[in-house]
Parts: structure tokens; sequence; C-alpha cells
């Protein structure tokens, strides 16, 4: 437990890490982003090429689709932290590692301690599976459930709506069932 932790701290951190191989093919490590008084925090999976470039998460066509998604149901951005399950891109855009996710896990940890979200947006499969186990995704989509004291909105990575549109729908309806049951 790191007492005295602050967002600028674990994003420095984050920046210089060499924990896992992640950091050898990296343009920029992708820290989480947004206000350090949030109530909701949104999982992704990794960075891709866009974010590697910039060094911001959701910067891309994902990006474009979450912030759609966002402005459609009335949350800002402020209102929300955004971050990852890895910091760094996997080559190709390829699914991090569980050992990768869980070398990195001590950063989502960190961001966590320090902005005690009350609710977790897990963006697709592999945030789920991470954070819940098991291959109930599709049963799950949609609800809002509770996992060792916290609580968590399962919903699709916005990267899942590029090529089928259908799904903004669905996402749409996820972040409002958040957005009203946590008076975002
Ligand atoms: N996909 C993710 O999972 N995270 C990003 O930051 C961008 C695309």
């Amino acid at each position: 437990m790191i007492i005295d932790d602050s967002l600028d701290k674990i994003a420095a951190d984050v920046a210089i890490c060499r924990l896992c191989r992640l950091f050898r093919t990296r343009t920029n490590a992708v820290p989480g982003e947004g206000s350090s008084l949030v109530k909701a925090v949104l999982i992704g999976e990794a960075p891709g090429r866009s974010e590697d470039e910039q060094g911001r998460p959701f910067v891309g066509k994902a990006g474009k689709i979450l912030d759609y998604v966002l402005r459609e149901t009335g949350i800002n951005r402020s209102q929300i932290f955004i971050t990852n399950l890895v910091k760094c891109r996997p080559p190709g855009n390829r699914i991090p590692t569980v050992d990768e996710v869980t070398t990195c896990r001590m950063y989502l940890d960190r961001e966590f301690a320090f902005l005690r979200p009350k609710i977790i947006g897990l963006l697709g499969r592999t945030a789920y599976s991470t954070f819940i186990g098991g291959d109930g995704f599709s049963s799950d989509r949609g609800r809002i459930l509770k996992k060792n004291g916290q609580t968590y909105l399962i919903t699709f990575h916005p990267a899942a709506a590029i090529y089928n549109k259908s799904l903004i729908e669905s996402l749409k309806s996820d972040f409002t069932k958040m957005s009203s049951e946590f008076g975002l």
C-alpha cells in the first residue's frame, strides 16, 4: 500500500515502467486519464496505435465511439476516469496476455485505491474475464453486479461497435443505466 499516492505519481511511474516486455515496443505508455473526483472508472483492454502515439487512452476510432456514446448519454469525460488493463500497446493490437495484465495490475490497483470508484465499467470480454472471471460475458452484459465489495457495469468494448453499429444502442442503454443509478 502506497500512502500519499496521486494520479500524477501513478502516471509518472507508468511512463517509465519496464516491468513487462511491452515497454520494448511502445512509443508512449498510456496512463489512466480523468479527474480525481470521479464516481465512475471505465476500463478498456489496452492502448491501440493512436493511443500509443499520443500517450492518452481512447483517442482513436474506439475513442470516437466512446465519446459519441458519452455525449449521447449526457456524460462528460470529466465525470469519469478512463484507463486500461495494460498501459502499453501490445504489438499488432493483440489481446494482452494474462501475464502482462497481472504485471500491470499494480497500476490499476493504485488508480482504484486513489479514486475509490463507486462503479467500474468493464468494457468488453478481456476486462470482464479479468475482474469477474468465467465466460458469462454475453449473459452478464448490461448488468450491474457486485464482486468482492466492488460494483461493476458489464458492457461492450466500444471497438466492437466499429463493425457492428447496432452495439452502439446497447452501449447507450448500459451507460444510461450507470449514469442514472450512480448519479453521474
Ligand atoms: N482500446 C482500448 O481498449 N483502450 C484504448 O485506450 C483504446 C482502444
